[in-house]
């Protein structure tokens, strides 16, 4: 009765597992047949009721059929799993031949990138990078560096007043102001760089904007000549345009250095023959610069006996715009991404 009960059930679990088309049909056969609930799984329990002649050959039999059941069980499962596999593997297909989708990166602003490279070529030469303030107060910008309230030089300089009193505070003109309070809080040997905005009352046009940057420098030492001043320029120079650029200096005027000068570089686009960017004469000017006057020791506690310095201050605008043959400053902050993206 048990066995013949047996018998039925294994010739109806191999034929359903022998026609399973899928390991999901496969599981749940397994379930109904060997789970908790299964009905091999009760079979099994119903031996308790047999009479305790029957039930060791019962067992026996029992134990032999599950165990036929599961071997079955386990070869379908890997026969079934294998064609599965292969049926996934032929209809999902991969074309790792497709072009990527590339991310946007963007880049530093073209005036970030030439900033970076002036100052690097000066922390080359040993120099330090000292930042100051965008609104200062009238003693820094204009009178610490010799230019008393009504000294002419100021007029080339106009700027934005936010209060006009006796304590004037207004937009710097230059980064001279940063080489002040640096010297204030520091004594020599000094060799900074000045990186920074600064603001004039100039109307836009393709050669002014009321907002552009500098890079000034600053040294003071003992023993330093006009000559440490053009070997310096000349080595910012052919690192910045070219080892075969030539420097030239003209006398000038700025009323925080004596003697001054104004520094031209020889032709980047025709090499000095004359073109229309040099308007025919060969040179581009290119900075500022001059022996630290000794007017300035004096206002910020420096012995004008026993130090010599130089200074020099560039439009970052300017050498961006010579190198890389840009004809309007306004393109800078207009913000045309056609524009920017080029550099
Ligand atoms: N501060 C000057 C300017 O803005 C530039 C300069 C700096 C000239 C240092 C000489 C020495 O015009």
């Amino acid at each position: 009765m048990f066995k013949d009960k047996l018998e039925k059930l294994k010739s109806k679990s191999i034929a359903a597992i022998a026609a399973a088309g899928s390991t999901q049909t496969l599981e749940s056969l397994r379930v109904n047949l060997l789970g908790r609930k299964g009905e091999l799984t009760q079979l099994l329990k119903s031996i308790g009721t047999l009479a305790t002649a029957e039930r060791p050959e019962a067992g026996k039999l029992a134990n032999e059929t599950r165990q036929a059941i599961e071997a079955d069980l386990s070869r379908r499962q890997a026969e079934l799993s294998t064609a599965e596999r292969a049926e996934q593997l032929s209809s999902e297909s991969l074309d790792i031949t497709l072009p990527g989708r590339k991310p946007q990166v963007g880049h530093g602003h073209l005036l970030t990138q030439v900033i970076n490279d002036i100052v690097r070529i000066f922390a080359g030469l040993g120099y330090k990078i000292a930042e100051g303030l965008e609104a200062e107060l009238d003693w820094y910008n204009f009178e610490a560096l010799n230019m008393p309230p009504d000294h002419p030089a100021r007029s080339l300089q106009d700027t934005f007043y936010l209060k006009k009193n006796k304590d004037d505070v207004l937009l710097r003109t230059h980064t001279s102001p940063v080489q002040i309070r640096i010297m204030e809080e520091q004594s020599p040997p000094l060799y900074i760089i000045c990186p920074g905005r600064v603001y004039r009352r100039d109307v836009a046009d393709p050669s002014h904007s009321p907002m552009f940057h500098q890079v000034e420098g600053l040294v003071v030492d003992k023993g330093i000549t006009f000559a440490d001043l053009r070997g310096t320029l000349e080595s910012f120079v052919h690192q910045m345009f070219g080892a075969d650029r030539r420097v030239r200096l003209r006398p000038h005027f700025f009323a925080f250095t004596e003697p001054s000068a104004e520094v031209d570089v020889s032709c980047i686009v025709c090499g000095g023959n004359g073109c229309r960017v040099c308007g025919g004469n060969g040179w581009l000017e290119i900075l500022g610069c001059g022996m630290v006057d000794p007017n300035v020791f004096n206002n910020v506690g420096y012995d004008p006996e026993t130090h010599v310095g130089f200074a020099f201050g560039m439009g970052v605008e300017r050498i961006a715009m010579l190198k890389y043959g840009i004809n309007d400053i306004r393109s800078f902050f207009e913000n045309d991404i056609r524009f920017l993206e080029q550099f």
